[in-house]
C-alpha cells in the first residue's frame, strides 16, 4: 500500500464535503472513485495533496503521516496531481514544456545557471524523451501545446507530472472531454506505467474506465458507501440508488 486515508473529514459549513473516509491506494495499482456530483471526491483529492486542510482523519504515505502538510511539500514526496484543466503553458512546445516541469519545484536557481546545469540538461533530455516515448507523444515532440487536442493535453500534463518524479498520480477526471479512442489510448498508457506509478483516478466516464482498474470506491454524501472489484460495486443496490436518485 503506497497511500491511505483514516477517517478522513472535512466540513463546509456545516455541510459534510468528506466524512470519515478510509481508502487505501496499493502500490502498482490503478484506484478509482466514483460517485455522483457533490459526493466528494474531487474534495478527497485536494485534501490528500495538501490543497484543504483536513477537519479530522489522517493521510499516510508511504508509512508517513501527511496531513496537513503544503501542497508543494507533498508534490516533492511524489503525490502528484493532474487538473481537469491542463496547464501546458501553450507557447511552448510539447518537449519543451517536459523539460520545464521539474523547475516546478525543487530544482535551484544555483543548479540552473552553474555549469551542473550542462550535464543535466543531457539527463533531463533523455529522460523527457523517455517519457514521451512511453505515452507515446514523441512524434509531437517539436508542436506548439496550443496545437494538441484535449485528449494530447491530458497526456502531456501526465508527462509532466512523469518528469517531476511521481510516484503517485491523482487525477481527477482524467478522460473528461477526449474521445472515446484517445481515452483508450490514455488508459492503456497508464496500464503500462502501473507498476511504476500509482494511480488514484476521480473519473465519471464507467463505461470506459472500469475495465482497466484494480480497485474501486463509490461516494456519496461525503462518505464512502462501497467497494471492492469494479463489476462488484456498479451492481451494488447502494450505489445503483445513488446514481438513480442523483438523475432525479
Ligand atoms: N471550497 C468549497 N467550499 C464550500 N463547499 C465546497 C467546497 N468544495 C466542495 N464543497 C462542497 O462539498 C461537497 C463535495 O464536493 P466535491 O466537489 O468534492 O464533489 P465531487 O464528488 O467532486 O462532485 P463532481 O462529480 O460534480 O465533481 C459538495 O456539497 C460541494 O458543494
Ligand atoms: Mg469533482
Amino acid at each position: 500500500m503506497i497511500l491511505r486515508t483514516e477517517n478522513l473529514s472535512k466540513f463546509f459549513d456545516g455541510v459534510k464535503a468528506l466524512y470519515r473516509v478510509n481508502i487505501a491506494v496499493e502500490k502498482g495499482k490503478i484506484t478509482l472513485v466514483i460517485g455522483p456530483n457533490g459526493s466528494g471526491k474531487t474534495t478527497l483529492i485536494n485534501v490528500i495533496s495538501g490543497f484543504y486542510k483536513a477537519d479530522e482523519g489522517r493521510v499516510i504515505f508511504e508509512g508517513e503521516e501527511i496531513t496537513n502538510r503544503m501542497p508543494h511539500e507533498i508534490s516533492r514526496l511524489g503525490i502528484l496531481r493532474t487538473f481537469q484543466i491542463p496547464k501546458a503553458l501553450k507557447k511552448l512546445t510539447v518537449l519543451e514544456n517536459v523539460l520545464i516541469a521539474p523547475f516546478n519545484h525543487g530544482d535551484s536557481v544555483y543548479e540552473s545557471i552553474s555549469g551542473r546545469w550542462i550535464k543535466k540538461e543531457v539527463e533531463l533530455l533523455d529522460k523527457a524523451f523517455k517519457i514521451l516515448e512511453f505515452l507515446k507523444l514523441d512524434h509531437l515532440w517539436d508542436r506548439k501545446a496550443q496545437e494538441l487536442s484535449g485528449g494530447q493535453l491530458k497526456l502531456l500534463e501526465t508527462a509532466r507530472a512523469l518528469m517531476r518524479g511521481a510516484k503517485l498520480l491523482i487525477m481527477d477526471e482524467p478522460l473528461s472531454g477526449v474521445n472515446p479512442v484517445l481515452a483508450e489510448d490514455i488508459l492503456q498508457s497508464f496500464v503500462r506505467m502501473r507498476g511504476e506509478v500509482s494511480f488514484l483516478i476521480v473519473e465519471h466516464r464507467l463505461d470506459l474506465v472500469l475495465k482497466y482498474v484494480d480497485y474501486v470506491y463509490a461516494m456519496a454524501n461525503g462518505e464512502v458507501i462501497a467497494e471492492g472489484k469494479g463489476e462488484e460495486v456498479v451492481k451494488d443496490p447502494r450505489v445503483v440508488e445513488v446514481y438513480i436518485g442523483a438523475k432525479n
